[in-house]
């Protein structure tokens, strides 16, 4: 079989890097890849969001399966494209990807199917914004309807805040189209936790637990980015809670969206707040999470390649997935600046080395090889991933590795997992 992956980040290599593994596979392509996945097979220098030129590249070729990435080209509807010329592609089509691309239609989703979430209010204007916000009684958060890149939620401690955050997306429209129209909601307290399933419209198989560190700094400080560090299992999430998860939302979110005639074919992404009332949905995505991929990736025993394509031909119900016992952690290494205004080209070293670490996996995001030597080429640059009897061990394994790689600039946070840790001695 010729696999492609489209996308070119750390979730993209880590995908890849067990595609690769399956006996089923004969060639990997990555459009348009990194440096680490140019090491498992070719990287096609086509955009994500080039659909037409990646369906001529995929018939051209004779791609046996391609696998989405990122959330841009599903909301484009590649899914849609791909399917009508015969082509076999991973991921939800693109009116059903609007459960992640549009806020106001996740919202709509979770009441119809009673699924907990925080209580909302579909905001159309300005003067409607600011009426909500100043008669609430709970701090909140403003999030624009559309994609916005990951930065289009903004958590409030104030009214001021929350009044400031709506003008920016309705007013000054700093996403766009994005911020036409607004959910906001309350703010929820908590543990957040990533839960994804896969699914044909009708079964679902659950993943492995995981949890990501979406702030800047050590201690969740500062602004969001896209993920500084994962680990797996999540301990937040015990077998009683991960029943509670499977009942309560998952399999609700898939039946309401049948329902609505919108089939879910791919991998369902849920983040989600825990709390002492149970879990409830922060948001959906159409799409596996990045860096949450990582460290699952290199926990999976079982062959990706049969679930993906039982994923898409509907028969998930005959499936099982399998997990080392191990836990497993990514630490992100950044460049300097990130998730604000960062430099690229910095030469990076000791790959290598970091490699050559027992239990260890450099998964590549933003890189670039030029003359044999690597450069930096995006925000978050590497995700060092280990496994480890337990998160403890993991978590040491993943920091050795992490001393390992040097560049001028390079940034990482020095307490990923700690949360589990704490958890799991308490
Ligand atoms: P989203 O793009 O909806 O995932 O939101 C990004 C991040 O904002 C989430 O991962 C949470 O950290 C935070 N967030 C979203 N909704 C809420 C909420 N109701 N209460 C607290 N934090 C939230
Ligand atoms: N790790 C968060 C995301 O993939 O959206």
């Amino acid at each position: 079989m010729k696999v492609m992956v489209i996308g070119e980040g750390g979730r993209e290599h880590a995908l890849a890097w067990k595609i690769a593994r399956s006996p089923l596979v004969t060639r990997v392509y990555c459009a348009p890849g990194n440096a680490g996945t140019a090491l498992l097979g070719q990287n096609i220098p086509l955009k994500a969001t080039n659909l037409e030129t990646l369906k001529e590249f995929a018939l051209k070729e004779g791609i046996d399966l391609t696998v989405v990435g990122p959330e841009l080209p599903l909301a484009m509807g590649i899914v849609d494209e791909f399917q009508e010329v015969g082509l076999k592609v991973f991921g939800p089509n693109r009116k059903t990807t609007e459960l992640e691309s549009s806020k106001v239609f996740a919202k709509e989703v979770m009441t119809t199917g009673r699924i907990p979430t925080a209580p909302y209010k579909v905001i159309n204007t300005f003067n409607e914004a600011i009426e909500y916000i100043e008669q609430a009684e709970q701090a909140l958060v403003v999030k624009a309807d559309g994609l916005a890149g990951g930065k289009g939620v903004i958590v409030c401690s104030s009214k001021a805040e929350a009044i400031a955050a709506a003008k920016s997306l309705m007013v000054d429209k700093i996403f766009a189209d994005a911020g036409n129209r607004l959910v906001i909601e309350e703010r929820l307290w908590g543990e957040e936790v990533s839960f994804l399933c896969l699914t044909d419209g009708e079964d679902i198989l659950p993943l492995a637990t995981s949890q990501d560190h979406k702030q800047i700094f050590d201690g969740d400080q500062g602004p969001n980015t896209g993920g500084m560090g994962a680990y797996s299992p999540a301990p937040v999430v015990t077998p009683a809670m991960f029943d509670r998860i499977v009942e309560e939302i998952a399999e609700p979110t898939i039946k309401t969206m049948a329902q609505l005639g919108r089939s879910y074919q791919g991998v369902l992404y849920i983040g989600l707040m825990i709390d002492q009332e149970g879990p409830k949905v922060l948001e959906y995505n159409a799409r596996f999470g990045d860096p949450e991929t990582q460290p699952l990736m290199l926990r999976l025993e079982s062959d990706l390649v049969p679930l993906l394509k039982a994923t898409i031909t509907g028969q998930l119900k005959d499936c099982q997935i399998h997990w080392k016992p191990q836990a497993s952690v990514c630490v992100v290494m950044a460049a300097q600046g990130y998730p604000g205004p960062y430099e690229k080209g910095k030469e990076i070293t000791g790959i290598e080395t970091a490699e050559a670490l027992e239990d260890i996996e450099i998964f590549h995001a933003g890189t670039i090889t030029k003359e044999g030597k690597i450069f930096t080429n995006g925000g978050r640059v590497l995700g060092v991933t280990s496994l480890g009897g337990d998160i403890a061990q993991a978590i040491e394994r993943a920091y050795e590795g992490v001393k390992k790689i040097f560049w001028d600039g390079a940034y990482y946070r020095a307490d990923i997992g700690q949360k589990a840790l704490n958890r799991a001695y308490r």
